[in-house]
């Protein structure tokens, strides 16, 4: 089972949802980055269960400890060890999964490959998981601070159920995403999309929805032309995230809709840098960063564990009839930006490494 994600800036995550804790060890980070728990716990908070009435109640503080690789507040360039403690377990509420498994979740196929499985909670399957990958990626916002200082991601949510946003994402600002609860790009719609949210899920139900991300300031030639291109570990990165479903970057599906003649980006010269017009490449091109702004969306499903009375199967192989209980997302968009952000930062901190490591002592 792969649990570590990267080549140069690597993170191993461990811990179950119902055990004694999850955490990160981020291997590759450089020496004398600045670096603390107060660094961290912002991106924690934005990932927190309980953050808002639209979430999971179930109240975890999420507080960080870093345990090693960090010495008078900055890195030492040896493995950074950071861990939070589960509090607020239930695994009674779980009962009913130990014995049956919960349509589209992880339960049947997880039982039938590894024949064991922590039911408590979801185990490993569980979104708790992503803290690990929260640490990683704060860590790298904390590199790219240091070593790229334009480089920024603004990640927002984009569409609940059918419900777009129509705003164009050069211009969404992070204060206006983190100012509501839905981390919509405007505030002012919000309220309506709370009370979408708290009406499907009093329905028993759940939502999905899309959540998009931009990067800026990403300087050129991160990305590979071959396996390794920057679109297809970033495809990697946020398709490896529970719930989500599908990837697009730049004009995505839609550009198939279009004629090379209208969809090509045309180049100018701006100063002495290479720019282009539009960006339906969405800041990559053959695998690798162009300098524009990297846009890219991902699509996650309505979550799988519902308050309304399902038809399954159980483990002895007799049919069932399953009405779950548990504290769970009625929607997972808000929770899931802080995830898609740290998949974000984390392949480009890998390959911001690579990058140097390879070409760019050769770059003019
Ligand atoms: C932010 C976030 C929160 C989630 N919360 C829940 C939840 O409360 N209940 C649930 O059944 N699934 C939840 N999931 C999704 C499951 O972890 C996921 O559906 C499951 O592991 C099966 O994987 P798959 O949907 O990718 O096939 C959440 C996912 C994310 C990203």
């Amino acid at each position: 089972m792969a649990n570590t994600f990267g080549h140069l800036y690597r993170v191993t995550t461990w811990g179950e949802s119902h055990g004694g804790g999850v955490g990160a060890v981020v291997d590759g980070c450089p020496p004398q980055i600045p670096l603390s728990e107060k660094d961290l716990q912002p991106d924690l908070d934005r990932r927190r269960p309980g953050q808002s009435k639209i979430v999971t109640p179930r109240k975890e503080a999420d507080r960080c400890e870093i345990l090693s690789g960090v010495f008078g507040g900055k890195t030492l360039g040896t493995p950074i060890s950071v861990w939070v403690k589960n509090e607020d377990a239930r695994p009674e509420a779980y009962k009913e999964m130990e014995t049956m498994f919960r349509p589209s979740h992880a339960d049947y196929t997880y039982q039938a490959k590894y024949g064991i499985r922590n039911w408590q909670g979801g185990g490993r399957t569980s979104a708790r998981e992503t803290i690990g990958r929260v640490i990683g990626g704060s860590i790298a916002k904390c590199m790219f601070r240091q070593l790229a200082p334009k480089l920024s991601v603004i990640t927002f949510v984009r569409q609940v159920g059918d419900v777009v946003a129509r705003i164009d994402s050069s211009r969404v600002e992070s204060k206006e995403v983190e100012g509501n609860p839905v981390r919509w790009p405007d505030g002012k719609e919000a309220e309506q999309l709370v009370k979408l949210i708290e009406r499907v899920r009093s329905e028993g139900d759940s939502l999905g929805g899309v959540v998009e991300c931009v990067v800026k300031g990403c300087p050129v030639g991160l990305g590979e032309p071959v396996f390794d291109r920057l679109e297809a570990d970033l495809a990697k990165a946020v398709m490896s995230l529970p719930a989500s479903k599908g990837f697009e970057i730049g004009s995505g599906f839609a550009g198939v809709r279009m004629r090379g003649s209208e969809h090509n980006d045309e180049f100018f010269m701006d100063g002495k840098r290479v720019r282009t017009r539009t960006n339906r490449s969405g800041g990559v091109q053959g695998g690798i960063s162009n300098g524009e702004e990297i846009v890219f969306r991902v699509a996650f499903k309505p979550v799988a564990t519902i308050a309304k009375v399902q038809k399954t199967v159980g483990v002895s192989g007799k049919g069932a009839d399953l009405k779950a209980r548990g504290r769970h997302d009625p929607c997972v968009l808000p929770r899931a930006v802080p995830m898609v952000e740290a998949m974000a930062y984390l392949v480009l901190a890998d390959h911001f490494l690579r990058d140097r490591a390879q070409v760019g002592i050769a770059r003019p």
